[in-house]
Order: structure tokens, then sequence, then C-alpha cells
């Protein structure tokens, strides 16, 4: 991940393929202590912005308004919030199913964007939860 936004936000996330989606594993450091933030994966696998707007809008191939996986309709990039520790560390343990990784169908989510946002995400507004500033970044790539 690169740091966004002026952030201090660090970590390396592995993505691979499980199940009848993708798993998202890793840590991520330099939250602010006891936070929780919107993640998500994003269409475009540009993180080049200061602000990150490069990376665009929410992954979503299916055309669904955004929401709470498990829960609501949503769109295949949205995730739970990440929660960092007292430490400002955030283990990542994350499914999206639904989703491909180098298949070239439009599930897939090779050269897209994962997003650490500053805000928690609220499930429920349009189009990207009131996630706030995006403070790091990264493209998922071989
Ligand atoms: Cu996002
Ligand atoms: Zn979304």
């Amino acid at each position: 991940l690169q740091a966004r936004s002026g952030s201090a936000v660090s970590g390396t996330l592995q993505v691979n393929p499980m199940g009848d989606g993708v798993h998202v594993s890793g840590r991520i450091s330099g939250l602010a202590p006891n936070s929780d933030h919107g993640f998500h994966i994003h269409e475009k696998g540009d993180c080049s912005a200061a602000d990150a707007s490069s990376a665009g809008g929410h992954f979503n191939p299916a055309g669904q308004p955004h929401g709470k996986v498990g829960d609501t309709p949503h769109h295949l990039g949205d995730q739970m919030n990440l929660h960092a520790d007292a430490a400002g560390t955030a283990v990542v343990d994350a499914h999206f199913a639904g989703v491909s990784l180098g298949t070239g169908q439009d599930s897939d989510v090779m050269n897209r964007a994962l997003v650490v946002h500053a805000d928690p995400d609220d499930y429920t507004s349009q189009p990207s939860g009131n996630a706030g500033k995006r403070i790091a970044c990264g493209v998922i790539m071989k």
C-alpha cells in the first residue's frame, strides 16, 4: 500500500483466490489508535493521485448500490471496516465473495485497487459509505 492524502499508513496485503472469491490478508500500520476504516476494492488500478482519487469508485460490475456485505445489496468491492488496535495496526483478513483474480471476466480484480479510508464506512450512504479521505492505496498485481 502507498500512503495517500498526507497519511503515514503503510502495509502489504496478499490477495489470493479462495472459494467463491478472493481473500485479502496482511497488516496495516500507521492508523489512528482504536479507529475504524472503510476498506474497498476500487475500480481502477491507479493510485497515482495524491488523494488516490485516480482509483475511481467502488468496484461494481453487477451494478448494485453501495451496502453492507452479508446484509444488504452491495458493490462486489465493498467490505467490512478495518479496525486498528491501540497501536494503530489493523490485521486484514477479508473475503470478497463473487470476485475473481486474473480470470479476465467482469469479476476480475487484477489491476484494480485496494483503498483504506480515513473514516468508517456507514454501509448506507451512496455511492461510497461516506468513508472520507483515501489514506492508503495499492494496486492488485502479480
Ligand atoms: Cu473505498
Ligand atoms: Zn461500495
